[in-house]
């Protein structure tokens, strides 16, 4: 256990970069790792999550190896090239990246053991196997579909036409990246859109697919051409400061160079709307994603009614919009999440706990939350419960709360953000242990 206290700080100002985007981290990786030759990648999130799926993709056969300049190469085995593990895939917290790997996995003639950290092990994989079987795969593991399980390959893997049931972006990949070791074409048919990462990168390293309104078609066994590939920072680590900088009087941060992929961007939309000062700048298009430069200022923000299909674009920010919520007028109304329950933690009560247990006035909803603007007096310590995105936001709270905000945990946040509390400190915050 690594305890954090975050306390009121005075303005955030400065230029910044925040990591790279850890879903096209996973994906730089395994695309690299499927195609022929040697890829690059530059800008890779160095997380606990990604390093894991390069771990596990090194056990199945590639070669990834960071250079002395701190540019990623991978020699990848070509389509079909997968070896045999010899140990389980251990992906500590990653879901998206046991989920894409078991896509991969499920049409190759490998077996394959699949594990994680309690938080990963107490979340739903039924998503995942019930279409992956339709290709031909087997799973054994538990009723109630969660991990440790083990996969066996298809050794003649079926193209499947599925509808995804859920708005996920990592089934779809999952279905995707399965495709691309099955002859013919693979379709999934997704009728509430979520971030669009794996088409563009498929694109990118030259797989045939085609998008016709909710369909997408993936044609399988076409030999990958290796890239290189220059991430964008994670707009979703970027929430942070963002949303840092807004409740922090007097603050004026630029972050740069960070991916705004429309598919992305709702939690800015939303702040926007709130009466948010940010604004893009330099706006551009980086390796087949769009990328810019972003000042945010203080501001006074209003509560709003989040519209519930904004959902998708915004999955991962409810909880830093939450304390956005706590300094903004009135309510802030945020519904149609009830996915939040299944992410690293159960979002919705750990925030709302947590919240609660800081003096702020927070109404839990079975699918989201009302929170009213309060002034927070943190807290002794903030359960965090493995989950990297409620110890940030917790963080955050405390640089305009009464009194200092602790978390029981700041070790998760190595998952997705390393660095964190040196690169908040480094503009004005105020984060100890
Ligand atoms: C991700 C998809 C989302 C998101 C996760 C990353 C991806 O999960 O929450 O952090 O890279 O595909 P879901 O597919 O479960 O919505």
């Amino acid at each position: 256990m690594n305890q954090l206290t975050s306390s009121k700080s005075g303005s955030l100002k400065g230029t910044i970069t925040v990591p790279g985007d850890k879903s096209i981290s996973h994906r730089s990786l395994i695309m690299g790792a499927m195609a022929v030759g040697e890829s690059t990648v530059t800008g890779l999130l160095e997380g606990e999550d990604v390093l894991g799926t390069a771990a596990a993709l090194r056990e199945l056969g590639a070669d990834i190896y960071k250079d002395d300049y701190g540019n990623w190469h991978i020699h990848g085995v070509g389509i079909g090239g997968l070896n045999q593990p010899q140990k389980p895939l251990d992906m500590g917290n990653s879901g998206t990246g046991v989920r894409l790997l078991m896509g991969l996995v499920a049409t190759h003639p490998i077996t394959a053991t699949f594990t994680g950290d309690e938080s990963l092990c107490s979340r739903p994989m039924k998503r995942v196997t019930i279409p992956l079987t339709d290709f031909g795969a087997q799973f054994s593991g538990n009723e109630v579909g969660t991990l440790p399980i083990t996969v066996k390959g298809a050794n003649m893997p079926m193209p499947i036409s599925y509808k995804l049931p859920v708005a996920s972006a990592q089934v779809k990949s999952a279905i995707m990246l399965a495709g691309l070791n099955t002859p013919g074409i693979t379709t999934v048919i997704e009728t509430i859109p979520t971030r669009d990462h794996s088409e563009r990168i498929f694109k990118y390293f030259g797989v045939p697919i085609q998008i016709e309104g909710d369909n997408i078609h993936v044609t399988g066994q076409v030999e990958l051409k290796a890239r290189n590939m220059a991430v964008p920072a994670d707009p979703s680590s970027a929430s942070f400061l963002i949303v840092a900088a807004l409740i922090t009087e007097g603050s004026d941060i630029l972050i740069s160079n960070v991916g705004i992929n429309p598919a992305r961007t709702g939690l800015f939309k939303t702040l926007i709307e709130m009466g948010g000062d940010i604004k893009f700048e330099n706006e551009r298009q980086e390796c087949g994603e769009d990328v810019a430069d972003i000042r945010v200022k203080f501001s006074n923000l209003k509560g709003i009614t989040v519209p519930p299909e904004r959902a998708p674009s915004m999955i991962d920010e409810y909880p830093i919009l939450c304390i956005a919520a706590t300094c903004a007028t009135g309510k802030t109304v945020m519904r149609g999440i009830e996915e939040l329950r299944v992410k690293e933690s159960d979002r919705i009560a750990i925030m709302v706990n947590g919240l609660k247990s800081c003096g702020v006035t927070v109404e839990e909803h079975d699918d989201g939350m009302t929170v009213s603007n309060s002034v927070a007096y943190g807290n002794e310590a903030i359960k965090t419960s493995l989950d990297h995105r409620i110890a940030m936001s917790f963080l955050v709270l405390g640089l305009c709360a009464e009194k200092p905000v602790t978390i029981d945990d700041g070790s998760v946040i190595e998952t997705s953000f390393p660095g964190f509390v040196e690169l908040m400190n480094s503009v004005g915050a105020r984060i100890y242990p």
